[in-house]
């Protein structure tokens, strides 16, 4: 059952298999939130939800027998708002005709649905009937006509719960909205530990967690992607909450561009935990009889750390965020030419390419940059989507044709949303990029960003991709973004409306995209942004991968992918083995450790297949057939953590089957340690009483001897792997 209503209708009672979120309507106005963690019986709600107030304290003012005086400055609400004695941060901002920010919301009713709906515009998470349940709260600022709909989608087997918001206007007059929160909870206790994923171009999805102190922590993003800066992700914990013990609760925004999260500890140690639209990045602009929805915040609460959270976003993610064909079918190792060539290359050069890979056992071959236009570096031709027949003679098609021909299949880079200044596209639309009237169209990496907040400019592009992959064997996009917004104005819109751009240029992205997936449901399309600049549950609804990070150096890379892992399967994570000495850091590792790194995500080469000596061809060819056969492992199978890059020299991971039948395990060692101390992996998430073989040394283990003695994990030297794949011989 994944929704309860109890106590005369007063109690809302969402269960999935191991979690329960309490809430409940006080005095028949107030929506409390009651509770959220481990699954429990629904509880004596006046025991548990305390209403009073202390010195200073605006009161509720008691309206009828029975309602009992109440602070709302001290009561956790369940979708806070300003103005009213509450002196937190609140969930709602709204700006009235009358310039007033007080917007006092009561209860007024619920419904609920079978399944889950999907807010207007923008990606969701998805679930059959019989996989979700929803209900819907219905709140009201009566005075003022404005209702707000608070949407909980329950997934009960997959253990997650969705939240998100819808805003209606029934007044008569436009609301500004300058903060739409999808999600707020508060708790009784803020004595917590946060932890977010910061970074940087190249440096993606480190993890950080801090102490929470008094007042507002707040992270988020104002550069018009979710950003390699800051993901949206956010997670509260107990102190003593480690990767496989204690209470974890995160938020997950299924969003890609500006977003905020954050945490408010108060006077009285509460604590609210928020995440959603807002700060100065955001505003909306609400005509009498519109709506606006806001995006879903995916809710997970682990009793078993961090592990156990990360596998339910996983497993969440693969099942019910990810669509179309490549959510279940194997997905091709690829070979790219991005660091083989550079721009430097001609049909010649990509048709050797696409030789050396299928000898190697490579699916897929990818054209990267530089292909179109007069494109020769990073200066001009974005916008100009037809062949650079100076390198392409026979065009787009004649190239795909000999890969093809050549055995593997064809793939082609794209930077749909920019435009070069120097490009016949700006000459002949030189508003269609976002800038402000009157001053400098600032670049960034030479470039512009088009205005996606425009209907003619998406459909310009919806056509312009649809006809590109029309034009030749095309199985495979990698959908690049360059930059970050400023100037973030649109030609098209009023004044009073300019500060709604970066929303609605998500909006109008989310529409291209789904118009052309869904007319292209057999290509595989990759998600970029200069790496992982946009690595969320956004576009992962649209494109099942991600280029996880430009930094292609293997041991950077296990920060990377470890710090990604925490909420992202494996499955959407791009990675390539690269050249030595790496392009980004200048570090010399060997071939092995470059490829063990690379079989945690979507496996590929990133360097000239050509320069390859016999020797490592034999090698490739044994890491690819290697990745071959653990590729569903990897792809499906349960993560678990064992050990992490954040607290030492030493990594190591393992997927395991779902029938715990089948793992592949991975350790990899970063520095040479000198008369070390024995380094032994205990196991994690296998059968105790099975038997397994490791099938590359022949030797058998017990499941449990595994897990509670570990393996040796014996290494001489810098960058060190070993990797292993068991199979179950016997009980
Ligand atoms: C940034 C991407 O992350 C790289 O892999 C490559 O595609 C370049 N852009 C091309 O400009």
């Amino acid at each position: 059952m994944g929704i309860l209503i109890e106590e005369n209708e007063t109690v809302f009672h969402l269960q999935t298999e191991r979690t329960s979120y309490i809430m409940a309507v006080k005095n028949g106005k107030h929506l409390a939130h009651v509770y959220w963690g481990k699954r429990i019986h629904t509880p004596d709600i006046s025991h548990v939800l305390l209403m009073g107030g202390t010195c200073f304290d605006v009161m509720e003012p008691i309206e009828r027998d029975g309602d009992e005086s109440c602070s709302l400055n001290n009561l956790r609400q369940e979708y806070p708002t300003g103005g009213d004695g509450d002196y937190r941060v609140p969930a709602l901002d709204v700006e009235y005709a009358d310039g007033s920010r007080s917007c006092p919301l009561y209860y007024c009713g619920y419904r609920i649905t079978e399944g889950k709906g999907k807010p207007e515009g923008l990606p969701a998470i998805y679930a059959g009937e019989n996989e979700a349940q929803t209900l819907e709260i219905s709140l009201s600022d009566e005075m003022k006509g404005l209702q707000v709909y608070l949407i909980y989608s329950v997934l009960e087997k997959a253990d997650a719960i969705v939240r998100s918001v819808r805003i209606e206007n029934h007044g008569k007059e436009p609301v500004r909205l300058h903060k739409v929160m999808s999600a707020s909870v508060d708790f009784e206790q803020g004595g917590m530990d946060m932890l977010c994923l910061p970074g940087a171009w190249g440096r993606e999805r480190h993890i950080e967690r801090v102490r929470l102190h008094h007042g507002e922590c707040r992270i988020g993003s104002s550069r018009g992607a979710s950003s390699h800066q800051m993901n949206p992700f956010l997670a509260v914990m107990e102190p003593c909450a480690d990767e496989c013990h204690g209470n974890v609760y995160s938020m997950n925004l299924v969003y890609s561009g500006n977003f905020m999260a954050g945490t408010e500890v108060e006077q009285l140690n509460q604590l609210r935990f928020y995440m959603g639209l807002g700060d100065d990045s955001f505003s909306w602009i609400l005509d009498p009889s519109e709506g606006f929805a806001a995006p879903e915040a995916v809710m997970v609460f682990s009793d078993r750390g961090l592990g156990e959270m990360s596998r339910i976003y996983h497993r969440l993610y693969r099942r019910h965020l990810v669509r179309g064909r490549y959510r279940d079918e194997a997905r091709p190792v690829l070979a790219n030419n991005w660091e083989a060539t550079y721009f430097d290359f001609d049909e010649e050069k990509i048709v050797s390419l696409a030789d050396e890979a299928a000898g190697l056992g490579i699916e897929l071959l990818v054209l990267d940059d530089g292909w179109f236009g007069k494109r020769e570096d990073d200066r001009s031709s974005l916008g100009d989507w037809y062949a650079n027949t100076k390198k392409l003679p026979n065009g787009l098609k004649g190239l795909a044709d000999k890969v093809v021909n050549a055995g593997v299949k064809f793939g082609l880079w794209l930077e749909p949303e920019m435009v070069s200044a120097d490009s016949d596209l700006y000459r002949a639309h030189p508003d269609w990029c976002l800038h402000v009237e009157g001053r400098r169209r600032s670049e960034c990496r030479n470039q512009l960003t088009l205005d996606l907040s425009r209907k003619d400019v998406c459909d310009w592009l919806i056509e312009t991709v649809h006809g590109i992959l029309g034009s030749a064997p095309i199985s495979y996009i990698k959908w690049d973004m360059n930059r970050h917004m400023s100037n973030a104005g649109s030609a098209q819109l009023p004044a009073e409306r300019q500060k709604e751009v970066p929303h609605r240029y998500m909006l109008g992205l989310y529409r291209v995209l789904e118009e052309i997936t869904t007319r292209h449901p057999d290509v595989l399309f990759e998600s970029c942004s200069g790496g992982g600049g946009r690595f969320d549950p956004g576009m992962l609804h649209y494109m099942p991968q991600t280029w996880t990070s430009d930094d292609t150096d293997p041991v950077e890379r296990l920060f990377i992918q470890y710090g990604t892992s925490i909420a992202y399967p494996v499955s959407a994570m791009g990675a390539h083995v690269s050249a030595s000495p790496n392009h980004q850091s200048g570090r010399e590792t060997s071939l092995k450790m470059r490829g063990d790194v690379a079989m945690s995500g979507n496996f590929g080469y990133e360097l000239d297949l050509n320069a390859f000596t016999e020797e490592e061809k034999k090698e490739v060819r044994e890491q690819i057939s290697k990745y071959k056969e653990i590729r569903s492992l990897v792809m499906n199978g349960d993560m678990y953590r064992l050990s992490s890059p954040f607290d030492g020299n030493t990594v190591a991971w393992m997927y395991v089957s779902r029938e715990q039948t089948e793992f592949f395990f991975a350790f990899f060692r970063i520095q040479a340690e000198v008369n070390a101390p024995v380094s032994r992996v205990r196991l994690q998430g296998i059968q105790p009483d099975i038997i397994y073989l490791w099938e590359e040394t022949g030797s058998c283990y017990r499941g449990d001897e595994l897990m509670e003695i570990g393996l040796v994990m014996d290494v001489a030297g810098d960058y060190q792997s070993i990797t292993g794949h068991f199979k179950k011989i016997r009980e």
